[in-house]
């Protein structure tokens, strides 16, 4: 699933967008309001983004929702998150499936709280069937984790035998990778300002565009992810070829 699709139309819907969530505490902040009402407005905006995403036809939508280095914030802020994902989660549910968005999450899931966790998995059990917008949320999670974690799992396949040294190509790494049911993200949004990729997905976005955007997550608008996606659209992507190889293999070849 993972290898590159070399998709090129420019007029096709990314199949896979990837958005870094930033700017939550500035948004609060500017307003003399504490941070983690920045958190709540920014799952409105969640909520947002994720019906635009279905509504435009996109297949995968990966949030990153709580990175591995957010346990070190305070622990009231890392515990009014963790309170506030599973419950935005938990009441969510029947809109997710009404809307057959399936939830499915990436990351070091086992260090969360037990209460988060069932009603993330409740959620992803109860939305499994759901055949539109796959929603997968990026928690406990970054990329040196991820790619440490395959590391592991192909050196112990090595060792046991199920897997031979030489057969480990580009698409066997990705197997090993939390996201391998998912093609790799096409476009990468960061809001907030920012522009770096902090620790998220940095095998899966070696070909993706990046959209930065100041814009912080919580006023980050249907219209502003609509933008993000349209000026995708208008972008070539060459995958290391040249601008003519690209023309050619779109030039419709003759029939006789
Ligand atoms: C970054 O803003 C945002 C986060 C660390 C958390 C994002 C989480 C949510 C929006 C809730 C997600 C909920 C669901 C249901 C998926 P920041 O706090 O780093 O902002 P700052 O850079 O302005 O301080």
């Amino acid at each position: 699933m993972n290898s590159q699709s070399h998709e090129t139309d420019r007029n096709s819907v990314p199949a896979h967008v990837a958005i870094i969530m930033d700017g939550n505490g500035r948004w609060a902040q500017a307003r003399g309001l504490d941070r983690s009402e920045g958190h709540v407005e920014g799952v409105n905006t969640v909520r947002k983004i994720t019906e635009e995403a279905s509504e435009l036809g996109i297949k995968y939508l990966t949030l990153y929702a709580f990175s591995t280095e957010n346990w070190n914030r305070p622990q009231q802020e890392v515990d009014m998150l963790m309170h506030l994902i599973g419950i935005a989660i938990e009441r969510e549910t029947p809109d997710l499936i009404k809307n057959n968005v399936r939830l499915t999450m990436i990351g070091d899931v086992e260090r969360m709280p037990a209460e988060a966790l069932e009603r993330l998995r409740g959620c992803i059990s109860r939305t499994a069937h759901c055949t539109g917008l796959t929603l997968n949320l990026a928690l406990s999670y970054s990329s040196r984790w991820e790619i440490t974690d395959a590391v592991r799992h192909i050196a112990a396949d090595v060792a046991a035998g199920r897997l031979k040294e030489l057969d480990i190509d580009e698409n066997i790494v990705s197997a090993y990778m939390a996201t391998k049911d998912m093609p790799d993200p096409d476009l990468l949004i960061r809001t907030g300002g920012d522009m770096r990729v902090s620790n998220f997905l940095l095998w899966q976005i070696a070909y993706a565009e990046l959209y930065f955007t100041q814009t912080h997550w919580p006023d980050f608008s249907k219209e502003d992810f609509r933008n993000a996606v349209a000026q995708f659209k208008g972008r070539e992507r060459r995958f290391g070829l040249t601008g003519e190889q690209i023309k050619a293999s779109q030039t419709p070849k003759k029939t006789v």
